[in-house]
């Protein structure tokens, strides 16, 4: 019989992980041909919530799960994974200023650094999804000394499919007609939804568009901003759209992209003009079960000044989280 793969999942009784190991235990992510194995990873005071999900996910009666281990320990959660979805973090609390939400999440993922060092396999894909997400990665990637600072990403997904979605109304396509989308930087408001070199059934979306004033004056802001609007509608962040995101994100790295764009936050290896080790969003092709950078883009000013604009803010967050780097 095929050995399951591992997935360790951290912060399992969060309200993005009620959508996402159903997904994960339905094959969303290897395929309909590959038991998984769930490695669930949640603080002491929410283990009993964890195991309501469990009940849940018994409920379900999914083919592919072969098992499900619940626990508090990091080490006991990343041992031998495949992949590891890093959903659990700090939230902002009142009163809290930005560098204290920073440094409350650095110290996280500097224990889970080291605990993904000890026992994940060396070709384990990681996604953070747990904000701040890029500084997390990051974090966790400096605490993880032997393993390859590459399988470490952070999700950018979920503002690259908000946008291709607002392209597609715009423009009058289905979402599946754009190619070539990135966006840049940070998962934050901050981040560049970038259309230059976007096509729309091969055509340029701008040019499909023609209406320059609305993709910066509207697309670029309600993008940036739709987790609060989300808030305000639904009086919860979003979740479903959050796991799904990174369900895409890792399904396309294992499985490939056929030969489109998505938006990766990946260590940067200085091109660009980002700073080598940020872990910034770039635009990147999946083959092969591996992500490849695309090189060689020409940067234009309006361009320049967005990622400068985003990858300022990397820099103050690398800043604030030095002395655990
Ligand atoms: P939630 O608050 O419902 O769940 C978080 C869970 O993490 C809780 O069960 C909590 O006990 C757990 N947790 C906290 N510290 C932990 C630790 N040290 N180890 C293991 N588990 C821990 O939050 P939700 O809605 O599920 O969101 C999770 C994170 O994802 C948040 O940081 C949120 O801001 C972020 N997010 C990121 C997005 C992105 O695009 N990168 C999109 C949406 C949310």
């Amino acid at each position: 019989m095929t050995q399951p793969k591992r997935i360790a999942v951290t912060g399992a009784a969060g309200q993005i992980c009620y959508s996402l190991l159903f997904r994960i235990a339905n094959g969303d992510v290897y395929g309909k041909d590959t038991p998984v194995a769930l490695q669930l990873l949640d603080l002491p005071q929410a283990q009993k919530a964890v195991k309501g999900v469990v009940m849940e996910l018994e409920d379900c009666a999914f083919p592919l799960l072969q098992d499900v281990v619940i626990t508090d320990d990091p080490k006991a959660a990343f041992r031998d994974i495949d992949a590891g979805f890093f959903v659990g973090s700090r939230p902002r609390t009142q009163g809290m200023e930005r560098r204290d939400l920073l440094n409350a999440n650095a110290e996280i993922f500097r224990v889970q650094g080291e605990a993904l060092n000890e026992g994940a396999k060396r070709d384990a894909k990681v996604i953070v999804v747990g904000n701040p997400a890029n500084t997390n990665a990051m974090i966790l990637a400096a605490n993880a000394k032997d393993f390859p600072t590459e399988n470490i990403t952070a999700m950018l997904r979920l503002d690259h499919n908000r946008a291709l979605t607002q392209f597609a109304q715009k423009a009058g396509v289905s979402v599946d007609a754009i190619a070539k989308f990135v966006v840049w930087g940070n998962h934050s408001p901050t981040m560049f939804a970038d259309w230059t070199n976007a096509t729309a059934d091969g055509k340029p979306l701008a040019e499909v568009i023609g209406d320059e004033a609305w993709y910066k004056e509207t697309l670029i802001p309600t993008v940036a901003k739709r987790g609060t609007a989300i808030i305000e509608a639904r009086g919860a962040s979003s979740a479903a759209s959050a796991a799904n995101a990174a369900i895409d994100h890792m399904r396309d790295w294992i499985k490939g992209s056929d030969g489109d764009w998505v938006s990766m936050g990946v260590s940067s290896d200085g091109s660009y003009g980002i700073p080598e080790g940020l872990m910034a969003g770039v635009p990147v092709v999946c083959e092969g079960g591996a992500y490849k950078r695309v090189t060689g883009l020409e940067i234009g000013p309006f361009q320049r000044q967005m990622l400068d604009r985003t990858v300022a803010e990397l820099s103050e967050e690398r800043e604030a989280v030095s002395a655990l780097l």
